[in-house]
């Protein structure tokens, strides 16, 4: 009995509309993310092509024998300094690293404290073909705690599918609700 009344209580917070339930007071929400899409490396405009050429520069040093995936990814600082990274894979695999983080870990050793603007990424195949390598989460939380270092927005370039170039304007547009304090 005592279980009936509380899935009563319970059902009054919804409401059934054509064999549905809805919580009321629940709004159903979308995150929208906006980036820009160039045709191509060329059609960049010269400081995000830059970055990005660096990174496909980088993709020569990875170290990828198991994976045979190479990645390059570029950091342009503050200072005008740009500072690359490869993908650095281990027998025991989880040694490894992305050549995102390796290229930031890198800047900011290197540069420390010198805020990041850019950082551009790009793979390359087991054919010697650029494709995309859009990074992993771990590489998002650190690309957001540079940014927040940087006291200012951490443009994000990706080369992407059929050689066409996405741009992102800070890290909320690739990890929305992110974790910082
Ligand atoms: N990798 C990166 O370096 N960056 C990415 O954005 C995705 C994956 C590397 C890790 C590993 O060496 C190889 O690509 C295959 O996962």
């Amino acid at each position: 009995m005592q279980n009936r009344n509380s899935v009563a209580g319970f059902a009054n917070r919804f409401v059934k509309v054509a064999d549905t339930y809805y919580i009321i007071g629940m709004e159903e929400k979308t995150i929208q993310i906006k980036y820009a899409e160039y045709p191509s490396v060329e059609a960049l405009p010269p400081a995000e092509r830059e970055v990005l050429e660096k990174a496909i520069e980088a993709t020569v040093t990875a170290y990828s024998p198991y994976s045979h995936f190479c990645v390059g990814a570029a950091v342009l600082l503050d200072n005008g300094e740009i500072v690359t990274g490869s993908n650095q894979e281990n027998v025991a695999y989880p040694s490894g690293l992305c050549a995102e983080r390796t290229a930031m870990f890198a800047a900011s050793a290197r540069y420390p404290k010198v805020p990041m603007r850019k950082i551009a990424i790009v793979g390359k195949n087991q054919q010697g073909e650029l494709c995309a390598a859009t990074p992993c989460g771990a590489c998002r939380q650190v690309m957001s705690e540079y940014q927040d270092v940087a006291g200012q927005n951490l443009q994000i370039i990706l080369y992407s599918e059929g050689g066409i170039v996405l741009v992102f304007d800070g890290i909320d547009s690739l990890l929305p609700l992110r974790f910082s304090f």
